[in-house]
């Protein structure tokens, strides 16, 4: 008998269930035509689960995500909740599946597709064969460290607090990752952060070259993170694999994104530690956010987040033939010359979002015919 692999959709807000229905499309033709067999829920995240349940993540949906094989997540956020305190917006739905699922391991990799060469806001030639991954510190840091708050002073001043915080063991695994994924590439991490100013970046630098040690065969640099975004628009070929906190990470990886033609193509993958039964979890998703300005119109790029299954396919459901062959798909579309709105060129085909998902089933069809 054939293993059903369990999945999690929260499509969540704005565009996230349009470019999830593509999913779920790829999904469904890899069980008609591939026998692979997938058991699906769906549910809500964010603002989509406050106007359900009033708040960002029920209880029940945080359950489902525990026992599922892989979580796949549209998109959070949107105006109509911007307003609201931290813990009653969206974005507290999807940070908390994060730190309850204690994916602390945050892969975005940035991958320029050949086709998309000239998409790129940077010269051809420094974005051509481009392949390099941000292993993102995804459960610590400034986004979780206390105290934080806004407070009102004495003097009627109000003072905001954010605290950037890191432990040793917290930096250990995160390197861990960097290192390991870096032996199966060309062997390079950088490692990035902001030790001049800061005492938990000088933590950081310290115990990363502690794990360093233990990886002989792979180089190891430091780069401050101002410089890492400025080299990642100068020279981002230089790059293999930049190891990262959780702020940084955040911002380096939309740098990183653009490099490659659109933020609609990034997928990623955020994994968890094994716990006692040896299971991982797991979420994939699209780096872009929820886009309320398209919403709803069948315009949005849904190829990150058809790539975040194809990364769900490799790492979690153990199917690398299927993930290449969606990834493969995905190139030879692009190639054919049909764009969405966000990586629409002169001369090229313009499709929308069920329009690019047709394509690629399409051509899934052609390639496995082959
Ligand atoms: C990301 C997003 C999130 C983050 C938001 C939506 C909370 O920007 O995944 O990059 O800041 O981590
Ligand atoms: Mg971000």
């Amino acid at each position: 008998m054939t293993k059903t692999h369990s999945l999690l959709m929260l499509p969540g807000d704005g565009i996230g269930p349009e470019v999830m229905a593509q999913v779920r499309r790829v999904a469904d033709w890899l069980t008609t035509n591939r026998g692979i067999q997938f058991a699906i829920d769906e549910d809500l995240v964010g603002g989509s689960a406050i106007d359900a349940h009033g708040k960002p993540l029920h209880d029940e949906t945080l359950d489902k995500a525990k026992a599922a094989d892989a979580i796949l997540l549209g998109a959070v956020g949107g105006p109509k909740w911007a307003g609201s305190e931290y813990h009653l917006r969206p974005e507290a739905g999807l940070l908390a599946l994060r730190k309850e699922l204690v994916m602390f391991a945050n892969l975005r990799p940035a991958l320029c597709f050949e086709p998309l060469v000239e998409a790129s806001s940077l010269k051809p030639d420094l974005v051509s064969g481009l392949d390099i991954l941000i292993v993102r510190e995804l459960v610590g840091g400034v986004y979780f460290g206390e105290p934080r708050g806004i407070e009102t002073l004495p003097s009627g001043e109000r003072r905001g607090i954010n605290t950037q915080v890191y432990t040793t063991s917290e930096i250990h695994r995160i390197a861990h990752v960097a290192f390991d994924l870096a032996g199966k590439r060309r062997g390079k991490v950088t490692s990035s952060e902001k030790h001049n100013v800061m005492e938990s970046g000088l933590l950081w630098k310290e115990e990363v070259d502690v794990v360093a040690q233990q990886y002989p065969n792979i180089e190891l640099e430091h780069m401050l993170a101002d410089n890492c975004g400025m080299q990642l628009v100068r020279a981002p070929k230089q790059f293999d694999v930049i190891l990262t906190d959780n702020l940084f990470g955040d911002l380096l990886s939309d740098v990183a994104a653009m490099l490659t033609g659109s933020l609609g193509m990034l997928p990623s993958a955020s994994l968890g530690a094994k716990d006692e039964n040896g299971k991982a979890h797991a979420m994939y998703e699209p780096v872009h956010g929820s886009a309320p300005d398209i919403a709803g119109e069948n315009k949005a790029n849904p190829i990150a987040t058809i790539l975040s299954f194809a990364m769900a396919l490799r790492y979690s459901l153990e199917q690398e033939a299927e993930a290449r062959l969606i990834e493969e798909a995905v190139n030879n579309v692009l190639a054919a010359g049909l764009r969405t709105g966000d990586i629409m060129q002169p001369g090229m085909t313009p499709v929308n979002t069920d329009g690019m998902g047709d394509a690629i089933l399409r051509e899934m069809e052609t390639l496995s015919a082959a």
